[in-house]
């Protein structure tokens, strides 16, 4: 069995916890593909499970390799898997991808653009796929005001775009050291949270879309017109306070497949129609400082860790 590196840890914990190790290269099962990593976004939910937080209710298999969505090229295509073939260079949604070597299902991939970066590519793969469900399931028109809270981060940065394409006015949320940064995302109107409560700010709109949860969430509701939408990324959709505002309230659909949705994603990157949000880059061997960077909860898009052979 041939040997590879990956991070991995043990038990729950610090960042120390995660060390960079020797593992047996894992092999693609019928559908999958086995992908040469070469970079893979840092989420909050990766130091979060980390740190135990989610234990409870999404316990993983210790030990654990950590990573979601990724770039590299294909090494080996399992049974019954079109169109990869090896040296396709890919990008998409895998899981243990903080590692020289990540399966995926090819149901999650699609082909890298060229004019894309490895590292301009990996936050497509899930940071992309959400910020791309969440503007969807907003069902925004063009004119609609729509409030993203939380304009500076991984999602909301993508989000922030992706809802100005559909010609809706774009207001977010952010703080001080951030409120360039979304304007210059396209943002119509950029409110600095420190500055003055956002619901203060705004009233009467069409659609929120949440990635802070907690506190930001619960004063979400009170913004939004009689038959407004919310969605959230960062807590669960509750229906019963929706219904007490007066508005609706909806999740991120289930996908089958997510190559659709990556291609439509690259091709609007690839021709600068959106920019990709890399906060900082960190070698897999610096994955505690990543992960520390991430846990801050702000910053100005993705972390992304690369992968050097
Ligand atoms: N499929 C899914 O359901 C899915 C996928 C990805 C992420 N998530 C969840 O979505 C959430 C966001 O993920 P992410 O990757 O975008 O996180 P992230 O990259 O860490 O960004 C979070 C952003 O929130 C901003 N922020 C912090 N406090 C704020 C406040 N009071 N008001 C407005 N903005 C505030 C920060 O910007 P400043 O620096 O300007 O404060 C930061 O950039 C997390 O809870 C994550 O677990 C869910």
């Amino acid at each position: 069995m041939q040997n590879t590196k990956a991070v991995r840890y043990y038990e729950y914990g610090d960042p120390s916890v995660m060390k960079l190790e020797e593992v047996p290269r894992p092999r693609p099962k019928p559908g999958e593909v086995l992908v040469r990593v070469r970079a893979t976004g840092v989420h909050p939910m990766d130091w979060k499970t980390r740190a135990g937080y989610l234990k409870d209710f999404m316990p993983v298999e210790l030990p654990h390799v950590p990573g979601w969505e990724f770039a590299g090229s294909v090494e080996e295509v399992g049974e019954a898997v079109s169109g990869f073939k090896p040296g396709d260079t890919v990008f998409g949604r895998g899981s243990g991808t903080y590692a020289e070597y990540a399966v995926a299902p090819a149901a999650t991939l699609a082909h890298k653009p060229d004019a894309l970066s490895f590292e301009q590519a990996a936050p497509l793969g899930l940071t992309g796929v959400t910020a791309w469900q969440a503007v969807e399931a907003a069902e925004l028109q063009p004119g609609q005001r729509v409030l993203v809270q939380g304009g500076a981060g991984g999602v909301g940065s993508l989000v922030v775009q992706l809802a100005r394409q559909r010609h809706a006015h774009v207001i977010a949320t952010t703080s001080p050291e951030n409120v360039d940064y979304v304007r210059a995302l396209g943002a119509d109107e950029v409110l600095d949270y420190i500055a003055a409560p956002f619901e203060k700010r705004v009233a009467g709109l069409d659609a929120v879309i949440d990635t802070v949860g907690g506190d930001v969430l619960e004063r979400s509701w009170g913004v939004l017109k009689t038959g407004g939408v919310l969605i959230t990324i960062a807590a669960m959709p509750d229906q019963a306070i929706a219904e007490a505002h007066g508005v609706r309230v909806r999740g991120l659909a289930q996908l089958e497949s997510t190559t659709r949705i990556l291609e439509q994603l690259g091709d609007l990157a690839a021709s600068g129609a959106i920019n990709v949000p890399v906060a900082a880059t960190f070698p897999l061997h610096k994955v505690a400082e990543a992960h520390a960077a991430s846990q801050t909860g702000h910053g100005r898009g993705r972390r992304v860790l690369i992968i050097e052979f």
